[in-house]
């Protein structure tokens, strides 16, 4: 949500900011801007909607800043306020010499903008960050020192923020710090670039620096200095990341979704290595800092999480039951966070997130840590702010992903809650060890069978396009697959705005039957197994209301032809294993709808991928 860029060095700045924040559109928004440092002002271009206004406003003033090569840029999810260009970063002092651009919410926004009106501030927007620009103006009229008036700004300032401001009068200056949400300097030969996300900076440079929580750092042309809030000089810590330049291009796929989709393969691999070598050897989870006897005595585990990631919890859930004996209470951490939770030490709390940086996720972690439960961590971004909470940490090693909607940090995310309760299972000795190597020896040859449904995309794609002109979609499950069906109804949801829904199939006739006639699809998840033959009835129970049944299955039996008008067949695959295989065809058939419907499959509407407000 939002994203931020800043430059300083010696090339063209405005095309580096575009660029970066063209790189950060996954984060979603509704507006943008810039501010360059021209020859004796700053000039601001602001647009609403996508980078395309933005860039066409810069077009037809293109001369005005063809020499600069310093400037900060901003991609707004609009939260006080539309999405105007009087609402759109980057903000400015009354007079236009601070400006500034921010990520995150101010929460003392009113009280601070009463304070600073009595002191002739003139707000123009409805914007909380416009608070921040007139206070850091009003602590450099003191001080004439941009550091230190953002070093003492922020000191009053309460909530998130990332910021990165520049002055008229302090030229070749950047100042940024942050406090709860993500920033980080890409550092270059002579040239630094700020940015909320690393995809903005990694084609420039592999070297960078995150800003830890209140630190200020300063970039010049001859240098940068960070400095802690008591404006003490710390030591830098750049580090040279791991990510390629061309994880973040398309390599010939129309969009970033499904070239993420066909990842997965290589996803799971990865995680893999290292942790599972072969069905006779033990689970190795060194990432996993409780002892062996604080969880063999683990009674209680609560998951939190939020969208995809809390359906990759509610198989977790299933799983860790099934392998280990725990019972697992999985919610939405916008829920838990607002209720009285019953967590103390003996409980394990985990928080799954695919960019860490959820805030309902971050914050439900924080209140469960402060009541000392051990908290692990199954997440993407291992920079990010809840790894940086996790007692244990399970980075999933996904790779950046950039469509909005998440596929591959799902796959990611279900094959590590199979090796943390495998792992778990083995100390606690909860399953047997033929069910053990069983599930271990279809784990590893999971790869080869999502590849041969990817090979065989195209009956996918037919049905995808059979349907594409509903209004209305169901998706229907039982047992483990329940989670799949949500999963599969909400990727459908995200980015073709059908109204999709998932049910748990025996809730069908409890209410959600009224809905069925000849109009309305139905996708029946009938994988092999306990729930198989009771799915088969619900789904009877569906065709005789006349709906559009679907099947999603790994049986062969003929008799399916006679219930279902479309057949979608996944290799076979055991039944506690089978969400890894069933969310696939699901993935692709959200893909082929949208894009068939042509709408903007990687940044659908509304929607962020890294939700950084509660
Ligand atoms: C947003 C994204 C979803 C994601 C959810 C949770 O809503 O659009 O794709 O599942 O946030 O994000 P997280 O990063 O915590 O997994």
């Amino acid at each position: 949500m939002c994203g931020i860029v800043g430059y300083i060095g010696n090339k063209p700045a405005v095309d580096i900011l575009i660029n970066g924040l063209h790189q950060l559109e996954y984060r979603g928004y509704d507006s943008a801007g810039v501010a360059l440092q021209c020859e004796d002002k700053i000039n601001i271009y602001k647009a609403e909607g996508k980078l395309e206004n933005l860039s066409s406003e810069l077009t037809l003033h293109k001369r005005e800043f063809e020499n600069a090569t310093m400037g900060i840029g901003h991609i707004r999810w609009a939260t006080h306020g539309a999405p105007t260009v009087i609402n759109a970063h980057p903000h400015t002092c009354n007079c236009g010499s601070l400006v500034i651009v921010h990520n995150g919410i101010i929460e003392n926004h009113k009280e601070l903008k009463a304070l600073l009106e009595k002191k002739g501030a003139k707000f123009r927007s409805q914007t909380d960050t416009e608070t921040v620009a007139h206070l850091i103006a009003y602590k450099y009229e003191q001080t004439r020192n941009l550091t230190e008036a953002v070093r003492l700004a922020t000191k009053e300032i309460e909530g998130a923020y990332a910021l990165c401001v520049m002055h008229k009068n302090e030229k070749n200056k950047l100042v940024a710090t942050k406090r709860n949400a993500p920033l980080l300097v890409g550092v270059g030969e002579g040239e630094y670039f700020v940015a909320s996300d690393v995809p903005a900076t990694i084609p420039y440079t592999k070297k960078a620096m995150y800003l830890h929580d209140n630190e200020i750092v300063t970039l010049t042309l001859n240098g940068m200095k960070l400095i802690n809030p008591d404006g003490i000089e710390l030591a830098q810590k750049i580090e040279t990341l791991p990510w390629e330049p061309v994880a973040l291009s398309k390599m010939g796929y129309k969009h970033f979704m499904l070239k993420e989709i066909h990842e997965q393969p290589d996803v799971i691999r990865n995680i893999l290595v290292g942790k599972l070598h072969c069905a006779e050897e033990n689970i190795s989870l060194n990432e996993v800092k409780l002892t062996k006897d604080t969880l063999k005595e683990l009674n209680r585990i609560q998951i939190i999480a939020c969208g995809t990631s809390l359906h990759a919890a509610m198989v977790g859930k299933y799983i860790i039951e099934n392998f280990c004996g725990i019972a697992v209470d999985v919610e939405a951490s916008s829920e838990y966070i607002y209720r009285k939770t019953v967590t103390d030490s003996k409980t394990l709390v985990i928080g799954v997130s695919q960019s860490g940086e959820t805030a309902d996720t971050l914050t439900a972690i924080k209140q469960s840590k402060a009541k000392g439960s051990h908290i692990l961590i199954i997440t993407n971004r291992p920079d990010s702010a809840m790894a940086r909470e996790a007692d244990s940490l399970l980075s999933v090693n996904a790779g950046i992903e950039v469509s909005v909607a998440a596929t591959k940090s799902y796959i990611a995310q279900l094959v590590s809650f199979y090796l943390l309760a495998l792992y778990m299972a083995e100390i606690k000795g909860s399953l047997d060890n033929a069910t053990l190597q069983s599930i271990k020896t279809d784990l590893m040859i999971v790869p080869q069978k999502i590849e041969q449904i990817l090979s065989n995309k195209e009956s996918i794609q037919q049905c995808a396009r059979h349907y594409a002109n509903t209004k209305d979609f169901i998706y229907i499950a039982r047992g483990i697959n329940y989670p799949t069906a949500l999963e599969g109804a909400l990727k459908l949801k995200e980015i073709s705005y059908i109204n999709a829904t998932g049910y748990p199939a025996g809730e069908l006739k409890h209410g959600p039957i009224a809905m069925l006639d000849e109009s309305m699809p139905v996708l029946s998840i009938l994988m092999k197994g306990s729930v198989y033959e009771k799915l088969l009835s619900n789904s009877e129970e569906a065709k005789a209301r006349n709906a559009r049944m679907i099947a999603l299955t790994n049986s062969k039996d003929e008799k399916l032809k006679e219930l279902f008008e479309f057949i979608i067949e996944v290799p076979d695959i055991q039944e506690l294993l089978s969400p890894i295989i069933a969310i696939i065809p699901l993935q692709l058939i959200a893909y082929y709808i949208s894009e068939y419907l042509g709408k903007d499959v990687d940044q659908p509407r509304n929607l962020a991928k890294s939700v950084t407000v509660e």
